[in-house]
């Protein structure tokens, strides 16, 4: 198989990348390497590839229309993943405009690059925060999510409706992910965890949204790509027995799909705090703020569908899961 993987220098696509390369898969991996957070994370993570054969790398961006057409074209990849954004939902109320030329434009590109190309199927990066001001827990991709908080949401919502169009005019097979706070080993600098574990470490406060009171599906980073990649290799397919009086917002009469990839138990923000300074011996000082504009209180993802369709379950605990990640971070940073 011949696998395109956009964001490959990023945490999840980076991820996925060492799995596929481990079975054989030949990766074409993109990331523009921009410096939302520190680009030298993203140059170790790239390094890890060279233990394996077959992956090739281009620098490019995914709002660059000629580049993205010339990568489809020179390496016909018969799958896509598509995980390349601006990610992070605070980011996008102090800069709106990259959540559009990445994620809007660059997956038009993306859209347009599969269709003209025969891809088999793609999948792309969704996101728990499509939910917005939904309150039914848990989040159901059965729900309708018409009613996003940030921009970074609502571009979200926004791949999944245009994967729709792309599926229903040229047939082709599109599934969204909708990812619930992913964490783990060479995990993202902006994050909670990372950013708690940096100031911990060295003394400093940890400013802590909502008071610690909200809970968050936090999902281990081998449980994501266990999941990409079951679905990955199943194209998604229609409901035949979909009905457009009755519209279902998680499936259709075209080769479309969403699924939650989520941890399927909510975890308070201050039991996983706890969590951290058991793994780092560390106790934290918190500085309790308020829930943060754009953010939503809770989340909790009902993986019903990913379990009947894919037969899969994500199972690591936060316990295990933050020990991984502390083990990683000590390791990595020498400290
Ligand atoms: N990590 C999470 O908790 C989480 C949760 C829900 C959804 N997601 C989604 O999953 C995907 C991967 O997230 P991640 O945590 O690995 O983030 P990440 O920032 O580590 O990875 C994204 C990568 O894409 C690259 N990139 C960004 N814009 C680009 C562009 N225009 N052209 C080319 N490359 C570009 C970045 O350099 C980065 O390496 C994203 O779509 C994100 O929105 C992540």
């Amino acid at each position: 198989m011949k696998v395109l993987v956009t964001g490959s220098a990023g945490f999840i696509g980076s991820a996925l990348t060492m799995r596929l390369l481990a079975r054989g898969d030949q990766v074409v991996g993109i990331d523009n390497h921009n410096d939302y957070y520190d680009p030298a994370l993203k140059e170790a993570r790239l390094a890890r590839y060279a233990q394996h054969h077959g992956y090739s790398h281009l620098r490019i961006d995914l709002a660059d229309r000629w580049a993205v057409q010339q990568c489809f074209a020179a390496h016909k990849p018969q799958r896509v993943v598509n995980l390349a954004a601006q990610a992070g939902v605070r980011y996008s109320i102090q800069n709106p405009l990259a959540y559009i030329d990445s994620n809007i434009l660059g997956f038009a590109n993306i859209l347009e690059g599969c269709r003209h190309n025969g891809v088999e199927h793609l999948v792309y990066a969704s996101s728990s925060s499509v939910y917005g001001a939904n309150t039914a827990m848990p989040f159901s991709v059965h729900q309708n999510v018409d009613h996003p908080l940030s921009l970074y949401a609502a571009s979200k919502k926004a791949n999944e409706l245009m994967a729709h169009s792309y599926s229903h005019l040229y047939g082709l097979p599109a599934t969204g992910l909708r990812f619930f706070t992913v964490y783990g080993p060479w995990g993202r600098p902006d994050m909670a965890l990372f950013k708690f574990a940096k100031a911990m470490l060295a003394g400093d406060p940890i400013q802590v949204f909502n008071h610690g009171e909200h809970r968050r599906d936090f999902t281990y980073i081998d449980d994501i790509v266990e999941g990409v990649i079951r679905v990955l290799d199943q194209a998604a397919s229609k409901n035949l027995g979909w009905m457009g009086d009755k519209p279902d917002p998680g499936t259709s009469n075209v080769p479309w799909r969403v699924y939650n990839i989520g941890n399927n138990s909510p975890v308070k923000l201050l039991d996983f705090i706890a969590a951290l300074e058991r793994a780092l011996g560390v106790k934290a000082k918190m500085e309790l703020v308020p829930l943060q504009a754009g953010d939503v209180p809770d989340t909790y993802a009902d993986i019903v569908d990913l379990v009947e369709q894919f037969a899969y379950k994500p199972s690591t605990t936060v316990e295990e899961g933050i020990g991984r990640f502390v083990s990683w971070y000590r390791d990595y940073f020498e400290v």
